[in-house]
């Protein structure tokens, strides 16, 4: 069952969407050489709290902080801590605030410094998915119409699309019902009515898609070493077209 939202449960995710997406503009200014993933994780936390939010990721299944910071080959679920940026990383921060009631999800990839043109592809590339997912997510449409255009876009690119993990349905529960895979067929899955608040957010590898998760039981990284970048927007499903919660 996928749950429809009424105005007024938009509202108030709409504030949960807020601040998520200030607390990740907060962290993604702060990503420079020389600073450690538990400080950015820190800066990220403060902001939330600051706004009257909560770090929903702390504490989720027990991961221990407020933003998943994922550096490199790192796709998503990285646990901040003592690593230090440097010139030339790309880092990916994903974080989930909850506000009354409601939960609002989102993430980017920043790059420290300057770095490699072929990173800043990836970077660029993944951004646009997100973008073209999000333009097919009308109402009408189905599922496997973002799926399709986020794979369409990125394998046309050159790059793969992760397959163990997908976006997801979102509202009172982090995860809802549907899945939003960044791989699939258009004209297939679920249909987008409106009231429908979903996550999409593709994970987009350099190489091959194939992860593996290191032994702290979150850490995913590509099994092949090659770079990751992640952008992700809560958006709701209107008559009128997608609406993005996240947009600061
Ligand atoms: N934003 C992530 C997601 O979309 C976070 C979940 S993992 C967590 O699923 F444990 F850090 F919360
Ligand atoms: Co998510």
């Amino acid at each position: 069952m996928i749950p429809v939202k009424s105005s007024a449960d938009i509202q108030k995710m709409r504030r949960a969407c807020q601040i998520a997406a200030a607390a990740l503009k907060k962290g993604g200014e702060a990503v420079r050489p020389g600073i450690t993933t538990a400080q950015l994780d820190k800066i990220i936390h403060q902001t939330i709290v600051s706004m009257g939010g909560k770090p929903a990721c702390l504490g989720y299944c027990g991961f221990p902080a407020a933003a998943c910071i994922s550096v490199n080959d790192v796709v998503i679920h990285g646990i901040p801590g003592g690593r230090t940026l440097k010139e030339g990383d790309i880092v990916g921060i994903d974080l989930c605030v909850s506000c009354d009631g409601f939960i609002g999800d989102n993430a980017a990839t920043f790059a420290c410094g300057s770095i490699d043109p072929e990173a800043q592809r990836l970077l660029d590339v993944t951004k646009e998915a997100l973008a073209r997912g999000i333009a097919a997510a009308q109402a009408g449409s189905r599922i496997g119409d973002i799926s399709a255009a986020v794979q369409g876009w990125v394998e046309e690119n050159g790059f793969s699309c992760i397959r163990d993990y997908t976006g997801h349905g979102i509202g009172r529960e982090m995860h809802e019902e549907p899945e939003v895979p960044n791989y699939g067929k258009a004209g297939h899955g679920p249909r987008l009515v409106p009231g429908m608040t979903i996550c999409i957010e593709p994970m987009v590898a350099q190489k091959d898609w194939k992860v593996k998760v290191l032994s702290d039981g979150w850490t995913a990284v590509t099994r092949d070493g090659g770079l990751a970048a992640h952008f992700e927007h809560t958006v709701v499903i209107t008559s009128k077209g997608p609406v993005i919660l996240t947009q600061p």
